[in-house]
């Protein structure tokens, strides 16, 4: 097994890589670029074993090992953008106004080329590899879409693995937990339904504004009042649209928001009584509601071998006290959640040092993590299909 010192001849090679696709940032199902520099480089590493345009632009490329037969395991990278202008003033900065690879996955891309080149020379390991590309992982569900285009049968995938890099962990440590370790994502709108007047006469009309501000009040007791405090529920309200003048009480207030939970008991119990608050609150105004529930992603769940297997690869490469299996949970989502859902496996936090917080402008990955992300996945390999 190996420490980090095995990867760094690849470190300037994979910056090289990183940068590139940093430069020539793209969006969700449309990394027609970045797919084609990922695919070149695959067969450039002796691998011929690769699949192209699953869910649009996705690549599963295989990598057989030399250690006979064996079970397949998924790693898995994303290679999508945001729609940000860049603002890290870095000589790499994206050279497409209003995109911007501001979460890293460039960087994703990179390590799971880096590991590529050095499983596919090197081939220590029984059974396969397959290497996981995915699009559209902001927001567009390539993730889902790959799991629904049936890889993890084509491909005979029994485990599959993620990683992120994150902001405010050094550089050569590495996060996890058993369990959850990233939140499901729902959405929800409400439009509430009153009776509209003059504002100078109220008690003729069924205020809709009124009502809505009761109703953002209800909802965060919910959180308070009504949630095991030790469990985890989020409920953010994060659109408030009514009226259009200083004179008249409008006829409707539309309310959105996003809900995080880490468990699907709570999840039920969020859009169960983020409806009966509502409804309830608003009938007591002689008001009513229209509701609306959207499901997006699951939580992303560890699975409890997956885990000691990934923990254990990390000690390996950077020791015991690098490694903390007992991190929070993060209240944002994943869409690997579904690979997760498919495949028992685990998804792993990598440090990225002291950079600005993924989705701002500022962020950039930081290439020193290059080599750590690829001796992770390497030591994960060559752990979970030892010769
Ligand atoms: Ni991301």
């Amino acid at each position: 097994m190996h420490n980090v010192e095995t990867f760094r001849d690849l470190q300037s090679e994979a910056t090289e890589w990183r940068r590139y696709l940093h430069q020539n940032p793209e969006l969700d199902y449309r990394v027609h670029n970045t797919a084609r520099f990922v695919t070149e480089k695959l067969a450039s590493f002796g691998i011929n074993h690769i699949e192209t345009g699953i869910a649009e632009t996705g690549i599963v490329a295989l990598i057989q090992g030399e250690g006979g037969e064996g079970p397949t395991i998924g790693l898995r990278a994303d290679m999508d953008a945001l729609p940000i202008i860049e603002a890290s003033n870095k000589p790499w900065s994206s050279q497409i106004p209003g995109k911007m690879h501001a979460c890293g996955h460039d960087g994703h891309t990179a390590m799971l080329l880096g590991a590529a080149k050095y499983l596919a020379n090197k081939r220590n390991f029984k059974g396969s590899v397959a290497l996981i590309f995915q699009p559209a992982e902001e927001g567009a569900l390539g993730g889902q879409r790959m799991v629904q285009e049936g890889i993890m049968d084509r491909f005979g995938i029994s485990q599959v693995f993620g990683m992120h890099n994150m902001p405010g962990i050094e550089v050569g440590k590495f996060g996890i937990c058993d369990g959850p370790i990233m939140a499901a994502l729902d959405e929800f709108d409400i439009l509430v339904k009153g009776r509209g007047g003059h504002a100078a006469m109220p008690h003729q009309t069924i205020d809709p504004i009124v009502i809505a501000a009761q109703i953002i009040i209800g909802l965060q007791t919910l959180v308070s009042r009504n949630t095991d405090p030790i469990e985890s529920l989020v409920i953010s309200v994060t659109k408030l649209n009514a009226g259009e003048a200083y004179n008249i009480i409008p006829e409707h207030a539309e309310l959105a928001g996003t809900v995080r939970t880490l468990s699907p008991e709570l999840r039920d119990f969020a859009e169960r009584q983020i409806l009966a608050s509502a409804r309830g609150i608003a009938r007591g105004f002689g008001a009513d509601v229209e509701f609306e529930y959207r499901r997006h992603d699951p939580v992303t769940f560890n699975h409890t071998e997956g885990t000691s297997l990934a923990v254990n690869a990390a000690r390996k490469l950077v020791g015991t006290a690098f490694v903390n299996d007992k991190i929070k949970p993060l209240m944002g989502s994943e869409d690997f959640a579904y690979m997760l859902e498919a495949r028992p496996g685990a998804f792993i936090f990598l440090g990225n040092g002291s950079s600005a917080a993924v989705h701002n402008p500022k962020y950039d990955f930081n290439d020193e993590a290059l080599p750590y992300g690829i001796g992770y996945w390497v030591n994960l390999v060559e752990t979970a299909l030892a010769a």
